[in-house]
């Protein structure tokens, strides 16, 4: 069944996921504070709107692809989002943010006399365009049910993960994984360089043992085991270390708001903000390996 749906925030992933929205038969209404996006998405099909409030107020789902939490607080509660729908609209918030901002907005938006859903996404730039992002979502059944097919038409895969803010909890703790273990990968990689041992003999063993992740086998911080990881064209992203440090920055908020002891996790986030105020600023998360070789930042005796 084809939906009325206001797309606010049409960047790097909003842009394409409302293009696929007008692709799978739904008349989308796009808005960004930026005209030249709200100009591009037009000529894929999306509808230009005046205003966020304006594209929300005949729409039955707003969907938001926003930096971080207080943009969709702000534009739901000041810039009178929430007060331009329709009673009963479906709030889809796609953007990464806090877990405790998701539920604050869960909570607007149930308080105006709307439904909502938190519905983050991985993929990238690269799933927003192709249709094959994953979506982590959390609120009622029903909204889930309602926001299924949307969600399948921009991406492969949605995931019902728990009430309010569930989805959230689930991009952070996934996305503190990846961090961890692409540090890891990326130590083992400068040890096996210190003693000699080859990258690729490394790479053949620990694909098929222990070792093996994802940090190791699709996006390999090293040249040459593995030809489509950023690490063969100058870590060109991929996915970007500041999206990775803000990601790790959610998680650390998290972790300190439920007094949860992650050493692990805590020093990932410092780890990555570092690297992504510096030399990582344009480069793929995985070039973090450059900065753990002699000489780098971490070596004993230097500040990291
Ligand atoms: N880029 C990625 O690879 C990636 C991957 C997964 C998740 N995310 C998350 O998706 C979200 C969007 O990321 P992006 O890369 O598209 O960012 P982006 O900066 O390209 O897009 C965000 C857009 O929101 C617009 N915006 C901000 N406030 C607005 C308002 N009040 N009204 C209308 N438009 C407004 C901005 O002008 C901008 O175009 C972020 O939360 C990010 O963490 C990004």
């Amino acid at each position: 069944m084809s939906s009325t749906v206001a797309f606010i925030g049409l960047g790097h992933m909003g842009g394409p996921m409302a293009a696929n929205l007008v692709k799978a038969g739904h008349r989308v209404l796009g808005f960004d504070l930026v005209p030249e996006l709200v100009a591009t998405a037009g000529a894929a099909g999306v509808q230009p709107a005046g205003s966020a409030a304006e594209a929300a107020a005949t729409a039955d789902v707003v969907i938001t692809m926003l930096p971080a939490g207080r943009h969709v607080l702000a534009l739901y509660r000041e810039q009178g989002l929430l007060a331009a729908a329709r009673p009963g609209t479906l709030f889809v918030d796609c953007s990464t943010i806090d877990v405790a901002d998701a539920r604050t907005a869960h909570e607007a938006v149930v308080a105006a006399g709307h439904r909502a859903l938190d519905a983050p996404v991985s993929g990238g730039v690269v799933g927003a365009e192709a249709a094959t992002l994953t979506f982590m979502a959390g609120g009622g059944e029903a909204e889930f049910t309602a926001a299924e097919p949307l969600l399948h038409a921009m991406g492969r895969k949605a995931v019902h993960c728990g009430a309010a803010g569930a989805g959230q909890a689930a991009k952070i703790c996934n996305n503190m994984i990846l961090a961890i273990s692409m540090i890891g990968v990326s130590e083992a990689f400068v040890l096996a360089e210190s003693l000699g041992l080859d990258h690729q003999a490394l790479y053949d063993v620990a694909s098929t043992a222990s070792g093996q992740c994802w940090a190791l086998t699709v996006n390999c911080p090293v040249p040459g085991p593995v030809p489509a990881s950023p690490a063969n064209r100058d870590y060109r992203p991929g996915f970007a270390a500041p999206l990775m440090a803000k990601d790790l920055g959610l998680a650390a908020n998290a972790l300190r708001a439920g007094g949860v002891d992650a050493p692990l996790g805590l020093k990932a986030a410092e780890m990555y903000a570092e690297f992504a105020q510096g030399e990582g600023a344009g480069l793929d998360f995985s070039a973090i390996v450059r900065t753990l070789r002699p000489g780098g930042p971490h070596q004993n005796g230097n500040p990291a």
